[in-house]
């Protein structure tokens, strides 16, 4: 594959950010070569401590002994950390610009304001009998309430667990259940591309399920005023609490590795895994990757278009920002919605900066051609990323050319929910940009590529994409099973943290991630185990078996194929296959509906019964030439009827 173009960075670049190669290439040399020191400034640097720490890192990959702790003896509170200590310099600058999904609606929050909607808030959580170490779990829409919601968890020490409002009732249940919370933070509806979301009438389905016993008591934000249910002794609106909730909160002091949230990811094995952030080394990791990734600089206008019921939402729309005392954009809506200018008009009307947002959104928007930028100018933008899969270079050139007219550097950024913040990304006045590339590690952090035993490879080569060495944003755990933490991450290849992901090293040492080596997809940046899709499917009473792989899709990246068998007897007709996508939403989430169902009379098999899925996926890709060796399959025959079934699907 050949190297593409390269965009240097412009000398003007260069000179206004904070970075620029030289000091990039000292800072990352200092950083791998004594972590101690490095970390120790940078803790001090980026958060206001309670109590000072003393020691900064005591970490250990070692198989059955894996342990993270950074900055352990120190103490600290997120919210005071992102709220409190900018109150006396910019207390009345804007902490939070919010855009409603109807273009008519916004509204705007100043540290001061947001300082007392979080003691507040904080205060009702505590009326509510919310104590230090309590899990709570939110399930909202992207109103300012969400980000007011966790840091008055952070505020009184609670552990937040956040539940994207596009997951279903059903898979809302799995997650109150496995992390045993107690309190539920919704709202009465979202709204999303003008239309209602349910979202606590999807609550109350999924606390009427039997096995969820834990819930004491549910609160509810008003944002449409919609027809909701209401169960008296368990529900509670948030203004009647917050109405008699007194302004003056004291931050509660915590320990750098007190749990700070949990959030669900998917794995390739399994049911969803709760990645457990803490509190110190997390927020000094999401702190300093803000400034220096995005370049921040006192006056930006900045708007990261993620969910907060992804890690991106936690890291690059609330906290990060926030702790560096950013204004911070949360926008309701979808890029697209009224037409597909909006993302665009939203960037002239608020003046935005920096544009983080995801390659799935820049395609759909690249489909749209001059649509996308049409009426608007964009000038005020200085720096663009990318996050959530691989940019291919068509929409990066796009996204360069379209919307950031040929003057903004853009930052593709990889990382994963596990590891709380960017690992491997450009910094804009420092690195020359290769497009479809995330390009070089940030500072602390040692990637490397190993053979499929576990050999590091050396050179322009690629491979399973390990990171040596901890960092202090790292998870710490999966949440009340830490044998599956080790197992998922420090077992394959033992010493290193594996990041499920393959990447190429060019000769110039950069990487390009080629997306993931396991069972999981990446849908529209979402994370979804094929595991998890298939048990769902399996669940349908009709159902016998199921198998599910990825296949390219032009805006989505990945699109899901399902291959399904039926019991004996039922039918595969037009209104089993409207079921059986209902049932897969109803089960996860719109999310995980599959794209393509294939009735499979049955699926091939080694002799001892395991389902061979790089045949499938070679069949639901047309790679039918290159099958390889089926000769191990017990019945070599359900092959070729696999391919006559493709091809009248088609
Ligand atoms: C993929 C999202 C290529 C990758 C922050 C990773 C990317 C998974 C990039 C994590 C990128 C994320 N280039 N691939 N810039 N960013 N990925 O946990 O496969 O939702 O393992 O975290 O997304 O997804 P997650």
């Amino acid at each position: 594959m050949s190297d593409s173009k390269i965009y240097p960075v412009k000398a003007n670049i260069a000179q206004t950010t904070h970075l620029d190669n030289e000091q990039y290439l000292a800072m990352y040399q200092a950083s791998v070569s004594d972590p101690e020191t490095f970390w120790a400034e940078q803790g001090r640097k980026f958060v206001d401590w309670m109590k000072p720490f003393t020691k900064v890192k005591n970490t250990s990959f070692d198989p059955g002994h894996v342990s993270i702790k950074w900055f352990e003896d120190g103490q600290l509170n997120i919210s005071a950390n992102c709220i409190d200590r900018h109150l006396a310099t910019r207390g009345d600058e804007v902490a939070i610009i919010w855009e409603g999904d109807d273009p008519n609606q916004d509204s705007k929050l100043t540290f001061k304001q947001l300082h007392q909607a979080v003691c507040r808030f904080a205060n009702a959580l505590k009326a509510q009998g919310v104590k230090k170490g309590d899990v709570v779990c939110l399930y909202m829409p992207m109103v300012p309430e969400a980000a007011i919601a966790m840091l008055a968890c952070t505020r009184i020490g609670a552990v937040h667990s956040i539940v994207f409002g596009g997951f279903s009732p059903e898979a809302l249940a799995g997650r109150i259940i496995d992390s045993n919370s107690q309190f539920v933070i919704t709202s009465d509806e979202g709204l999303r591309g003008g239309r209602a979301v349910p979202l606590k009438a999807n609550v109350d389905e999924a606390l009427a399920n039997p096995e969820v016993d834990c819930v004491k008591s549910v609160i509810v934000l008003k944002r449409t005023g919609g027809d909701i249910d209401w169960v008296d002794g368990r529900d509670f609106w948030w203004d009647e609490l917050t109405a008699v909730a007194s302004d003056d909160c004291a931050p509660e002091p915590m320990n750098a590795e007190d749990p700070l949230f949990i959030l669900y990811t998917s794995g390739s094995t399994g049911k969803p895994k709760g990645v457990l952030h803490t509190t110190g080394g997390y927020l000094v990791y999401a702190a300093m990757t803000f400034k220096y990734v995005f370049d921040y600089q006192d006056g930006d206008v900045y708007w990261c278009t993620a969910d907060v019921g992804w890690i991106t939402g936690h890291s690059y729309l609330v906290y990060g920002p926030l702790a560096n005392g950013a204004t911070t954009l949360l926008f309701e809506g979808v890029p697209n919605y009224p037409d597909a200018s909006r993302m665009s008009q939203v960037c002239d009307k608020h003046q935005v900066s920096i544009l983080y947002t995801a390659p799935t959104a820049i395609r759909a928007l690249m489909a749209q051609g001059d649509a996308a930028v049409a009426g608007t100018k964009r000038t005020s933008l200085r720096i663009m990323g990318s996050v959530g899969e691989p940019i291919n270079p068509e929409a990066w050139e796009w996204y360069y050319r379209t919307i950031g007219d040929e003057r903004c550097p853009i930052v593709d950024t990889w990382w994963q929910t596990e590891t709380g913040g960017i690992l491997i990304t450009p910094l804009p006045g420092a690195t020359e940009l290769k497009p479809g590339s995330a390009t070089r590690p940030f500072f602390g952090v040692q990637p490397a590529l190993v053979d499929n035993l576990g050999n590091e490879l050396e050179g322009a080569t690629s491979g399973n994409l390990i990171i040596r060495d901890s960092w202090p944003g790292q998870m710490r755990s999966v949440y009340g099973d830490h044998e599956r933490f080790e197992q998922t991450y420090f077992s394959t290849f033992p010493g290193v943290y594996t990041t499920g992901d393959g990447a190429r090293r060019d000769e110039d040492g950069y990487f390009w991630i080629t997306g993931r080596v396991d069972d999981v997809l990446n849908v529209s940046g979402h994370r979804m185990g094929t595991a998890e899709i298939e048990s769902a499917l399996v669940a349908h009473p009709k159902i016998s078996e199921a198998a599910v792989v990825g296949v390219p899709h032009e805006i989505k990246g990945q699109g899901i194929y399902a291959y399904v068998t039926l019991n004996a007897g039922e039918e595969a007709d037009a209104a089993l296959h409207k079921e059986v996508k209902a049932w897969v939403r109803k089960e996860i989430g719109p999310i995980a509906t599959p794209d393509i169902l294939h009735w499979a009379d049955a699926l091939p098999k080694t002799r001892s019964g395991k389902i061979m899925r790089r045949i499938l996926r070679k069949i639901a890709t047309n790679e039918t030439d290159s099958l390889g060796d089926t000769s191990t399959l017990a019945d070599p025959s359900v092959v070729d009827r696999l391919i006559a079934e493709k091809s009248s699907l088609e």
